[in-house]
């Protein structure tokens, strides 16, 4: 079994790719499709069971509409094409955030949600509409008749209920923040920021970061 359960990433960087090569912010985004598509198979191959991927945060909404836009029909587009492959190859999807999308990808969010409810090969969490604080307050809100609340009320009230804490964070395009991401989950994470941008990211980075992670002494306070 691979020490890491759980991988999370910030994909950072795909307006900057795309601005330098292709003159357009938007195609950088559907360029760091294909490092998505990289990171799932390395963590089906490497037996990593759950992987979170920042997509779309709460305070993405401030971008300009043709942004968001360009944004939500790469996703739609994606998920017409690769639900069937994604259920085949027992991937399930889980998504992190309110759905405040329109009708139709809202729908097509539900729908890859239940069709692959019952697959276990990996777990891909897409943090969408994801805000870690929004997060917290809707958990603090479930929890607001308990008299007295614990550290494992609040990890169950959480969207991440039943998926264990990341044991690794990794954030591309060389910025050194978390942006709002897994703020509860991630204290005890090891965190690595990486400078490549997200569709310049390869298997060779991923791997190095993996093989840095596993020297990590992680002492959780102790000596
Ligand atoms: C992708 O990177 C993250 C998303 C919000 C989809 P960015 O779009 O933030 O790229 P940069 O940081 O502007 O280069
Ligand atoms: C974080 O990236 C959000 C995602 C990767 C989805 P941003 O590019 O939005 O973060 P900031 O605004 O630079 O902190
Ligand atoms: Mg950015």
């Amino acid at each position: 079994m691979n020490p890491i359960k759980h991988m999370a990433i910030i994909m950072d960087g795909n307006g900057r790719w795309g601005l330098k090569h292709k003159k357009s912010r938007n195609l950088g985004h559907k360029e760091g499709l294909k490092t998505v598509q990289m990171v799932m198979k390395y963590c089906i191959k490497k037996e990593i069971k759950f992987l979170t991927l920042y997509a779309f945060s709460t305070e993405n909404w401030k971008r300009p509409i043709k942004e968001r836009n360009y944004l939500f029909s790469l996703l739609e587009i994606y998920l017409k094409e690769k639900l069937e492959k994604i259920n085949n190859e027992k991937i399930k999807i889980k998504i992190l955030g309110e759905k405040k999308f329109s009708n139709k990808l809202n729908n097509l969010l539900n729908l890859a949600e239940k069709k692959t409810n019952k697959n276990t090969k990996l777990q891909i969490n897409l943090a969408l509409n994801y805000g870690s604080k929004k997060e917290i307050v809707y958990a603090f809100n479930k929890l607001r008749y308990k008299s007295k609340i614990s550290e494992n009320d609040i990890d169950h009230s959480l969207y991440t209920k039943n998926i264990p804490d990341p044991e690794i964070l990794i954030r591309t395009g060389n910025t050194q923040r978390l942006s709002n991401f897994l703020l509860w989950q991630a204290a005890y994470t090891e965190i690595f920021f990486e400078k490549k941008l997200w569709p310049d990211f390869k298997y060779e980075d991923l791997n190095k970061i993996v093989k840095k992670f596993y020297n990590i002494k992680r002492n959780f306070g102790k000596i």
